[in-house]
């Protein structure tokens, strides 16, 4: 069985959060109890969709996906990240933990921000699906993504497509968020580089600049 470390950084820029479950135990996370669909996709297979022994369901989907309307015959109970990132090929969201607790396969469905890991495909039939490609437009970088730029906030990056699309969520709710108001909309998603502080003024710069737009 793995361990976990809490110790979370939004609001100082120091601290860091990792989760670690079962490194080394052969299949990634824990007991075989406890694996689900998404951590078998991930880990077991590495790129394909696990058929063993379950009743698969396949089911045409319909959705907008970075505004191109989008139709996808799959099994409707895979997640939607291993959809995007397999079938579609849209790699920008990240893998980290499978388990909807670190925040780095955020996408937004119809404005939400969701963890795609734990999301089943099917629940996007009929609604708008934006990804981390789909934000910059006409080869210009989204205020969102120019601004984690020039505030250096991120270090690997590996967290940063699911910051810039949580951060999007937010500004799409509320355009003129306080310090405070961002700490806490951003609290789940986690920066192991603890790039915190950099991301919060990289959201505010954003703000500013999309002034209630896109
Ligand atoms: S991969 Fe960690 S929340 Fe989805
Ligand atoms: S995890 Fe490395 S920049 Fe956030």
């Amino acid at each position: 069985m793995g361990y976990r470390v809490g110790v979370q950084g939004w609001g100082t820029g120091l601290g860091y959060r990792v989760g670690v479950q079962g490194w080394g135990t052969g299949l990634g996370y824990g007991s075989g109890s406890m694996l689900n669909r998404a951590k078998i996709e991930s880990w077991a297979t590495g790129l394909g969709h696990y058929t063993g022994g379950e009743c698969i369901m396949m089911e045409t989907l319909r959705f907008k996906l970075n505004d191109k309307p989008t139709e996808l015959t799959v099994d409707g109970d895979r997640s939607l990240l291993w959809v995007l990132r397999t079938d579609l090929g849209l790699t920008g969201t990240k893998f980290g933990c499978g388990e909807a607790v670190c925040g780095v396969c955020t996408v937004l469905v119809d404005k939400e921000p969701v963890r795609s890991c734990q999301f089943s495909v099917k629940n996007v039939n009929g609604k708008e699906v934006i990804t981390i490609e789909g934000l910059a437009k006409n080869g210009e970088l989204h205020p969102l993504q120019k601004a984690f730029v020039s505030h250096d906030a991120l270090q690997c990056g590996f967290c940063t497509p699911g910051m810039i699309m949580n951060a999007y969520g937010l500004l799409l709710k509320n355009p003129e968020p306080t310090q405070q108001e961002i700490i806490e909309s951003m609290d789940d998603n986690l920066c192991r580089c603890g790039s915190y502080g950099r991301i919060i003024e990289a959201i505010q710069t954003a703000a500013q600049e999309m002034k209630g737009g896109r």
